[in-house]
């Protein structure tokens, strides 16, 4: 289990001194997250696919699917899921925005969810939560029906045609989200890829039960629909930074 956390990353690297030293000191640093993860009361993790179960902090086993609102926020709040959630900014950000609903930020990467699971246990932050697990298994960690709204902040965009299915917003996916989402569930991309937005209008048109409520390829020149709109990611800095223009598509799935 440990090396499957340590080796998250498929590091390759020349050796050489210097090289070594940096390897130790990235794996010492990523070690005492994958550990304080371990102890953090917002954090559940699956650590093998094969064997689809959460543990929370303390490596105690919790029946999450179907009970998220039961055993862990403790109300009846709508819950809101932030896919591909990196360091959780959006997930922090919202659940800060509005304490009445709940949300869950999910990424494959413990080191990235480190970051928003401590600020969001720091300010104690009750109606947020993070999941380590891959989003190809969400039905594994969710009933259908318990999700309201999907969030997917800056996926990354597989490019090549073989990939396709890999985007967060192919048709494959968009089966999965709506084995978890209320009918009518809102789902909604942002991205600075121009390709991956085209691509998702595209699924959209090809989806007849697939509504588009709001689509903009360039959402900041113009007053933002949504106050949230407003909320950058790590990689959204990164391409503001460059000059990058960024996209948002949102959409009601109907089941
Ligand atoms: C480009 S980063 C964006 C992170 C964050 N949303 C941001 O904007 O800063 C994409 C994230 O998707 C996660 N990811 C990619 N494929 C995934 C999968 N199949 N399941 C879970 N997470 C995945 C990666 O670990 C990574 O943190």
């Amino acid at each position: 289990m440990f090396l499957e956390c340590i080796f998250e990353e498929h590091f390759f690297y020349p050796i050489s001194l210097l090289v070594l030293h940096e390897i130790k000191k990235v794996s010492k640093n990523k070690l005492r997250k994958f550990s304080e993860l371990l102890s953090l009361p917002n954090v559940y993790q699956c650590f093998d696919w094969h064997n689809p179960v959460l543990h929370g902090a303390g490596m105690e086993e919790v029946p999450l699917k179907g009970n998220w609102k039961k055993l862990h926020f403790k109300n009846e709040n709508p819950i809101t899921l932030e896919l591909a959630c990196g360091g959780g900014e959006y997930t922090v950000n919202l659940s800060r925005m509005y304490p009445n609903r709940n949300f869950i930020g999910l990424d494959v990467k413990g080191a990235r969810i480190w970051k928003g699971a401590t600020k969001a246990n720091s300010e104690k932050l009750s109606n947020a939560a993070f999941l380590r697990c891959r989003i190809e298994q969400i039905y594994e960690f969710f009933e259908p029906e318990e999700i309201d709204e999907i969030w997917i902040t800056f996926p990354d965009p597989f490019l090549r045609d073989s990939k396709e299915n890999r985007r967060l917003t192919s048709a494959f996916f968009l089966k999965q989200y709506r084995k978890i989402l209320k009918s009518g569930g809102i789902v909604q991309l942002k991205t600075d890829s121009t390709p991956l937005y085209d691509f998702t209008m595209e699924t959209i048109k090809a989806d007849d039960k697939c509504e588009l409520l709001y689509h903009e390829k360039d959402i900041y020149s113009k007053p933002l629909i949504m106050p949230e709109l407003e909320f950058k990611t790590y990689y959204e800095g990164m391409h503001l930074a460059k000059g990058l223009k960024i996209k948002f598509v949102r959409i009601k799935l109907h089941i």
